[in-house]
């Protein structure tokens, strides 16, 4: 600030501009700021006029806007409080809209109206009359977002689990927050998801205000509850008396070391299938193989 004379209004409206700036991008920003100012000015003291007209010229959307609304300027046609009310409705499908609100909860709390309105503008421009897709949302925060917001929310959207955040929403709404409701809860979600994911279990908390703590232990507890998602063929391995006595080649040991290593499959372990004559025997997706004949079908969709 050395080389630039202040009016004490010009000082004042600078240091609320300042404070309008998100927090973690003051120090990044700040000097730049000044330079814009310095050139504005020409050696002349910095007014409030000279600032208000370097946000007005100077500044990129939807920063502008936001700042603008920050520091109490109208405009004509780019007026904050005609973005705030101008929002366009639009169609939003799978996360594209929790991943929207993730990208405005960057966005400092007094600032957020403005954003909203401008970057429901620029969705609303991208997705041209059709549905919100996660994409869409995507390319604002790769476009517009500056660092290091733009990291944050990159990191966020990548854990979400890969589910309809909405069937969370859903299963709260119909059986309440209370933890004496969990395990129904926990049910439903398994059953729509598929599996638990810790996101999902992230989101049931955040909804319920059930401790996280609990609800993990719980779902890790029960073996009704699956935490990593499903293989496309369910395999029952027969662990039976008769099945480990009569598989002298320890092919069983092969077929569960294949399973294991495949994305495709998920093992349950279980008694006797009622086929003891010829060890080892599996059951894939409901048809029941023995000997060999289990090992190649195993190997088929390994
Ligand atoms: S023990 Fe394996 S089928 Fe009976």
């Amino acid at each position: 600030m050395a080389d630039i004379q202040w009016t004490p209004e010009g000082e004042q409206i600078f240091d609320k501009l300042i404070q309008a700036v998100p927090e973690p991008m003051r120090d990044g920003i700040k000097p730049k700021l000044l330079e814009m100012l310095a050139a504005k000015a020409a050696g002349n003291p910095v007014t409030e006029d000279i600032v208000k007209k370097m946000v007005e010229e100077d500044m990129p959307e939807p920063q502008r806007s936001a700042l603008m609304a920050a520091l109490g300027i109208s405009s004509g046609d780019n007026g904050a409080e005609e973005a705030a009310d101008d929002t366009p409705s639009v169609s939003w499908t799978g996360k594209s809209e929790i991943m929207f609100e993730i990208m405005l909860g960057e966005v400092p709390e007094a600032m957020r109206g403005v954003f909203r309105g401008k970057l429901m503008g620029v969705i609303s421009q991208k997705c041209q009359g059709g549905d919100v897709v996660e994409d869409h949302v995507l390319a604002v925060v790769n476009e517009i977002v500056p660092e290091p917001f733009k990291s944050t929310i990159l990191k966020k959207f990548k854990e979400l689990g890969d589910y309809d955040p909405k069937i969370i929403d859903d299963i709260i709404a119909r059986h309440g927050t209370s933890q004496d409701k969990l395990m129904y809860i926990l049910h439903d979600a398994q059953d729509e998801i598929g599996y638990l994911p810790v996101e999902a279990l992230q989101a049931i908390s955040n909804k319920s205000g059930i401790n996280l703590s609990i609800i993990y232990n719980i779902a890790t507890f029960y073996k009704a509850f699956k935490m990593t998602a499903p293989g496309k063929h369910h395999v029952k391995l027969c662990c039976g008396t008769a099945c480990h006595l009569h598989d002298k080649d320890g092919i069983a040991a092969e077929i569960e070391q294949t399973i294991v290593q495949s994305d495709d499959m998920t093992m349950e372990k279980t008694l006797c299938l009622g086929c003891c004559d010829c060890a080892p025997v599996v059951e894939v997706d409901g048809k029941v193989f023995k000997g060999r004949d289990a090992k190649a079908k195993i190997d088929s969709i390994a």
